[in-house]
This record gives C-alpha cells, sequence and structure tokens, in this order.
C-alpha cells in the first residue's frame, strides 16, 4: 500500500521493482568501492526481503556464481543463483550451506530489532555484526570483501579493532540513503588477511 510519507528512495525502490530501500546503500556502497570485482559466490547474512540479493543478482554475470542467503524473515522471491535459509544466523551450520568452496564477498545487512534503548541496542547490533565477523574469517577467500553493517556506538572502536587484525583496508560509510535518524554505519573491509 502506497504511503503519503514514502521518502523518494523508498518510491525509487518500488518502481524499480526492488523488494526494499535498502538497496541503495549498497549501489553506493559498491559505486564508491567497486566491491563486486572478480565476484563470484556471496554470503549474504540478513538477506531478507532481498533487495541485496537482487543488486547481486544485477552484478554476478557468471553461470555459475551463487549467492548464499540467510534470515529469520522470508525472502521476496526465489532464483536458481539464490539458495536461501530461513533461519537465525546463530542456528546455522554456515559450511553445510557454503560448502568447501570459499567466498568473495560476505555481506552483513542483520539489524536486531530496535528497542529504544540505546545501550541494549548497540549492544545487539554489536552481537550480530560479531557474528558476521566470524563467518567472514570462517569462508572468505584471502584478498576477500567484507561489507557489514553496525549501530553507531560505544563498541565502534572495539569492533574496528577486530576487523583490523583480518583486513589490510578498512573503510566507514553512512550512504546517502541511511534514514536521518538511523544510527547505523556500514565498514567496508578490503584485503582479506588469512588467519596463520
Ligand atoms: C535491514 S534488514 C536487511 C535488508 C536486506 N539487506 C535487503 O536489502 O532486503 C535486517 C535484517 O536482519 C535480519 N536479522 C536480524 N537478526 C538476525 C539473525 N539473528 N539471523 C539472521 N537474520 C537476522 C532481520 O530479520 C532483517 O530482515
Amino acid at each position: 500500500m502506497r504511503k503519503w510519507h514514502d521518502d523518494p528512495f523508498t518510491k525509487k525502490a518500488r518502481k524499480e521493482k526492488y523488494e526494499a530501500r535498502s538497496v541503495y546503500k549498497l549501489e553506493e556502497i559498491d559505486q564508491r568501492e567497486r566491491v563486486f570485482e572478480g565476484v563470484n559466490r556471496v554470503l549474504d547474512l540478513g538477506a531478507a526481503p532481498g533487495s541485496w540479493t537482487q543488486y547481486c543478482l544485477k552484478k554476478l554475470s557468471q553461470p555459475q556464481a551463487q549467492i548464499f542467503a540467510v534470515d529469520i524473515a522470508p525472502l521476496g522471491f526465489s532464483h536458481p543463483k539464490v539458495i536461501f535459509i530461513q533461519k537465525p544466523i546463530e542456528d546455522i551450520d554456515l559450511s553445510a550451506l557454503v560448502g568447501t568452496e570459499k567466498i568473495d564477498l560476505v555481506l552483513s545487512d542483520m539489524a536486531p530489532k530496535t528497542t529504544g534503548v540505546h545501550d541494549t541496542d548497540v549492544a545487539r547490533s554489536f552481537d550480530l555484526a560479531s557474528v558476521a565477523l566470524e563467518a567472514a574469517k570462517r569462508f572468505l577467500k584471502p584478498g576477500g570483501t567484507f561489507i557489514v553493517k553496525l549501530f553507531m556506538g560505544e563498541s565502534f572502536e572495539e569492533y574496528r579493532n577486530l576487523l583490523r587484525q583480518s583486513f589490510k583496508d578498512i573503510r566507514v560509510l553512512r550512504p546517502e540513503s541511511t534514514r536521518k535518524h538511523s544510527r547505523e554505519i556500514f565498514f567496508v573491509a578490503k584485503g582479506f588477511k588469512e588467519s596463520p
């Protein structure tokens, strides 16, 4: 149903047949950081309703390309290149999903249901981002890229330091389509250093 207060990005997403306005965050990150070069296999955490997955499908033209997607909520579509599991990330055996071949790009747009209590929301976001980082460390190819959402708060520096241990280059972005009052930021971590 159309709502009078839909913002321009929501309207654009509807017109361009994307599942959500979130797509424009990934699009901007990609335009600025060129994160899809040479990418064939993507792990998309917090994928529902699926606009980031749709963007990946647009960018991954190779016939063998695959996207492994996870969310508690359902994906709005199915596609032969997308393998989707509807479960909390904490309950999934990701190696059974992804297999033995490594991943080029790990995305995490996971966000907790907000409570309005700043410390609680920031802590839950940190927990989800930490689970995503563990998945990235386990499944990324050396040199691979990790994009992760985090609610800005006291744990920002701690998380950045964790990323520094495993990635060569770390950027922090706040895409233009991020809602004004949202405290989310995105880390783009490139050049995964495989653990010794
Ligand atoms: C901002 S939405 C993702 C939007 C998505 N990237 C898109 O473009 O359509 C955040 C998602 O994180 C998911 N999420 C939150 N906690 C999760 C968990 N523990 N495991 C998996 N997904 C989770 C939510 O269900 C929600 O769909």
